[in-house]
């Protein structure tokens, strides 16, 4: 019996799991890469700024796409209560995307505009005050902590290696854009260009 064979043998099962998978994933994958549409910006989309760009390090390294996906589904429950369907061409400058799929709190991938950036500094250092019943963690050594600096520059080259358009003046900027700012200034900005093409300039 083959069956019994495949349930016996860990071995074979694996490489036969492989086998099963990688067909999936090649029928997912493969068309994709030939579509050019998937990987050309939406219109008037734009790369993250310097300070942007650290505030999106700062979301990641925070954990905050455990509690949070950025990535609206296009149904009606999603558009209504988020606002329009994510496309594929809105997120080509985020390496890597922060679509995401756990939602303990709201999807953010429109949340940009949505409150004044006082409303997330309060937010972020106890979302208590704001929303009572919030189970959000509390981030209040963002307001503390200086962005560094020091990789700004490097971190936008390296960007631009892998396809983002960013500008020798806007690499050569880096540095002085985000020196004295707040980890918790950098976050915000970053909150607030999401879901803007023009990222909020
Ligand atoms: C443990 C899960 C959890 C983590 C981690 C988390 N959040 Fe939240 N977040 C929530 C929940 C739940 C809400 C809804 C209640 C509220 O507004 O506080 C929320 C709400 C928000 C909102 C308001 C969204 C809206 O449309 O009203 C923003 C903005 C936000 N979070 C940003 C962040 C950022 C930035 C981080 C990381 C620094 C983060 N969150 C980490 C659970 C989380």
């Amino acid at each position: 019996m083959p069956h019994e064979l495949i349930e016996k043998k860990a071995g074979l099962l694996g490489i036969l799991i492989a086998a099963v998978v990688s067909v999936g994933g090649l029928a997912e994958i493969v068309p994709l890469m030939a579509d050019r549409q998937a990987a050309a910006p939406a219109p008037g989309v734009r790369p993250y700024t310097a300070l942007q760009l650290e505030g999106r390090d700062i979301y990641i390294r925070e954990g905050c796409y455990v509690c949070h996906s950025q990535m609206i589904r296009p149904f009606r429950a999603e558009t209504e209560r988020y606002g329009a369907y994510s496309l594929a061409g809105e997120s080509v400058y985020d390496h890597p995307f922060q679509f995401g799929s756990k939602r303990t709190g709201p999807d953010l991938a429109r949340v940009g505009g949505r409150y004044t950036d006082e409303w997330h500094r309060v937010h972020l250092t106890n979302p208590r005050d704001l929303v009572p019943e919030s189970n959000m963690p509390a981030f209040p050594w963002l307001a503390e902590n200086l962005v560094d600096e020091t990789r700004t520059a490097l971190k936008m080259e390296r960007l631009r290696m892998v396809g983002v358009p960013y500008t020798d003046a806007e690499i050569a900027g880096a540095a002085e854009a985000v020196r004295g700012k707040t980890e918790m200034q950098a976050l915000i900005a970053y909150l607030q260009s999401l879901g803007r093409a023009n990222r909020g300039n």
